[in-house]
């Protein structure tokens, strides 16, 4: 029999408080409606006392959400818990979210106090939530500075008082895993009433080892993970759900499940991405665009033969299609065969060496080959030249003070269309003007720009992603360009021939 961990997501609290990730209310029920298709056990919705805004969210996604436990954060306040409790009137189930301080940073720089008024303190906060909520969970912030032998005094009087969680949060990232493990050990071992309560984990990633230090207090018995989707959090962020969760998943050994349906991790991260304008790192575990993407020739030809000799994971247990082959100059030809095959090119291995070879060329000058290129390297001239078969000729746009419009020439099929459009900016005004030249109903399900590096004179990088109405078709387009609205424009066409390009 497996250990059942509770996945406790912060996105909307701890992750929202990064500058310039700020949701609104529509917004949040639809990160949490993600969040309750996902699986998590807790929603912790906000900080009601903050503003009304948090308060009105916290209210709202009591009423959207069904199934996970919504909480609220409040400090070690009264006032603060009579707000949250009445944000969360109407939540199916509830859980208030108190705590203080417990480091001597906290308790003597911070809070001006005196260890003993602090544990009188974190004591009267959990027995006043009491009042309101059956469920409450006691955060003894900046517990992984603190004093192990103070804090498991205060653990024992807070769960005595009726703490149902308590979170051990490493509030400045500072730990080492094996230290916070300890941690945790010291705790499970020294507090006497430890199995009245479950404890929590909260790490952030200012030294980049909130994952692991998680995964440290969860094998010393920690049984609730405090994470956030993508990572996201102040400074370096929190813990991210996914990298705890698929950790489990590929360690099966260690027998401990979550609730959390794994499949839907990709699209949760990239609903939360997209809302919280917060791109996510290319490389980033699980969820980053180059997760399951291979461009060594070795482990290309190593995939191809058999998944697992370079993944740990089936892309499709996040959600993923598949793995991606890229293909760039350290492509080999079991990468190349294969592509030419999924395009409906079945070579000899003569005449694959002389596209290898051509390849090779090209691959030289071009970062990443695509499938037109290797159309082209191929010798189709005929059938698949739907591929590229829409060409931007011209763009101009109009944008700033006045209504956005743009002005679009392409040719289709070797005739030049042009049309004219007005959007709510000159990226949207460009794509209508497309979008009446084309006889697809396509619409945009995804649109980032990521820039290269810094700097006003930067390249934009823009991903795209488009469906066919009433079709199962999903494309991805690409371009970068340091004219970000030629970026997206190009971005989009290279979407819609790669649709037509399926359909042909
Ligand atoms: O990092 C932290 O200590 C917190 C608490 C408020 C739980 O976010
Ligand atoms: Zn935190």
């Amino acid at each position: 029999m497996s250990d059942r961990l509770f996945v406790f997501d912060t996105t909307l609290r701890d992750g929202e408080q990064v500058p310039g990730c700020q949701l609104n209310t529509i917004e949040k029920i639809e990160v949490a409606r993600a969040l309750e298709s996902l699986g998590v056990d807790v929603i912790e919705a906000g900080f009601p006392i903050s503003s009304p805004g948090d308060f009105n969210s916290v209210r709202e996604i009591s009423k959207a959400v069904t199934w996970p436990t919504i909480c609220a954060l409040t400090r070690a306040v009264e006032k603060d818990i009579e707000v949250a409790a009445d944000a969360l009137l109407l939540a199916k189930k509830k859980r208030i979210h108190t705590g203080i301080g417990v480091s001597p940073y906290h308790i003597e720089q911070k809070l001006r106090s005196t260890p003993e008024k602090i544990l009188a303190r974190a004591v009267e906060a959990v027995k006043y939530a009491k009042r309101f909520v059956e469920d409450v969970e006691f955060y003894a912030e900046d517990a992984g500075r603190a004093d192990n032998e103070y804090l498991a005094r205060v653990v024992e009087a807070v769960i005595a008082a009726g703490a149902t969680v308590v979170n051990i949060p490493d509030t400045t990232g500072y730990c080492l895993p094996a230290y916070y493990g300890e941690k945790i050990k010291f705790l499970m071992e020294n507090v006497k009433n430890i199995d009245r309560a479950i404890l929590a984990t909260h790490c952030h990633n200012d030294l980049g080892m909130a994952t692991a230090n998680t995964l440290a207090g969860v094998l010393a018995g920690a049984r609730q993970v405090e994470v956030t989707i993508n990572g996201i959090g102040e400074r370096a962020g929190n813990t991210s759900l996914e990298e705890v969760v698929m950790t489990l998943k590929c360690h099966k050994g260690l027998n401990i499940d979550t609730n959390i349906n794994t499949q839907r991790i990709t699209e949760v991260s990239r609903t939360v991405s997209n809302l919280m304008n917060m791109p996510v790192q290319p490389n980033k575990a699980i969820v980053g665009r180059n997760a399951f993407a291979h461009s060594s020739g070795i482990h290309q030809d190593g995939v191809l033969k058999n998944r697992e000799t370079y993944e740990i994971m089936d892309p499709k247990d996040v959600g993923l299609d598949d793995n991606a082959i890229m293909l760039t100059a350290r492509s080999g030809r079991a990468a190349l065969k294969h592509r030419l095959e999924l395009l409906g090119y079945a070579m000899e291995q003569d005449e694959l060496d002389k596209v290898y070879e051509e390849f090779l060329k090209l691959a030289d000058s071009k970062k990443e080959i695509r499938d037109e290129d290797l159309l082209q390297l191929a010798g189709d001239t005929t059938g698949k030249a739907a591929l590229g078969k829409i060409k931007l000729k011209r763009l101009q746009v109009l944008s700033g003070t006045v209504i956005p419009t743009a002005v679009v020439v392409l040719e289709i099929g070797g005739n030049e269309f042009t049309a004219s459009g007005t959007g709510n900016g000159p990226v949207d005004a460009a794509v209508s003007a497309i979008k009446s030249l084309i006889d697809r109903k396509v619409v945009i399900d995804e649109f980032l720009i990521q820039a290269m590096t810094k700097g006003s004179d930067d390249v934009g990088r823009v991903h795209i992603q488009i469906h066919q109405v009433n079709t199962s078709n999903v494309v991805h387009g690409f371009s970068a360009k340091t004219d970000v609205v030629l970026a997206a424009v190009e971005a989009f066409i290279d979407g819609v021939n790669k649709l037509m390009n399926k359909e042909s």
